[in-house]
């Protein structure tokens, strides 16, 4: 790993979708395109950091100098951020499914009889408040994401609270966040960074830029590494 802020941590990164199986050729899925997580993944590598970014199905390359782990569901999801622990840090940017179907057929559903399917759904695990409830192994910092459409700094700050991390990085979602096309798949993202300490609007920015900026306020907040 290069020289840098971070050099001797290990940081953590949840990035894209999950897709839950419905049978062989289905899936429930979240939009997400996981250019925000794996731009935080090259940020905290390019900052010296050993880094593992466990991901969901993408269509962008592995970033350099970061360790991959590809998965598909939410539970796939928390066993290999589970297997990567211990970290410093922990930023969950994954837009995991919050249900998957409660059984997975095992060949794919046929549309003949002209009946629909039963679709029966049950909850995933929530890998942020998991993590960030370990009474053992739990990451000092512990970073989730909140995609909101209105009252965003409100219900983040309720989030923080109720998933137990350290820090929100919120952003808005809905169509009037002056971003064309909404902040889904765009390059560019609009955020408030929510903590302990109160509220930060940061301006509109690339996503590498906000993964810059975040990667620099983990550096700050892990604090210089001890001398051994
Ligand atoms: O509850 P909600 O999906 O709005 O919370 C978003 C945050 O929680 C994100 O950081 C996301 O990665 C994380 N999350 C998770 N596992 C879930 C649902 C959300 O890690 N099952």
């Amino acid at each position: 790993a290069p020289a840098g802020p971070l050099k001797g941590r290990h940081l953590l990164v949840t990035s894209g979708p999950t897709h839950e199986p419905i049978d062989p050729v289905r899936y429930i899925a979240n939009r997400s395109s996981g250019k925000q997580g794996h731009a935080i993944a090259a940020a905290a590598a390019r900052a010296g950091a050993q880094v593992t970014l466990v991901s969901g199905p993408v269509s962008l390359p592995d970033p350099a100098g970061v360790d991959v782990r590809h998965v598909e569901s939410a539970r796939e999801m928390l066993a290999a951020v589970e297997a990567a622990l211990p970290a410093d840090a922990a930023v969950f940017a994954a837009a995991v499914a919050d249900w998957r179907a409660a059984s997975e057929a095992a060949e794919k559903m046929k549309k003949d009889g002209g009946t629909l399917p039963p679709l029966t759904l049950t909850e995933n695990p929530d890998i942020l408040a998991t993590i960030a409830h370990l009474s053992n192994r739990r990451p000092r910092l512990v970073v989730g994401f909140a995609a909101e459409t209105q009252n965003v700094v409100t219900y983040a700050q309720a989030k923080r609270a109720r998933k137990g991390c350290d820090w929100i990085v919120a952003n808005d979602v809905s169509q009037r966040s002056g971003i064309p096309g909404g902040v889904m798949g765009a390059d560019s993202n609009e955020v408030h960074l929510i903590s302990a300490e109160g509220v930060e609007h940061w301006p509109q920015a690339s996503k590498a830029d906000v993964a810059e900026r975040l990667v620099g306020r983990i550096a700050a907040a892990l604090g210089p590494l001890e001398a051994s």
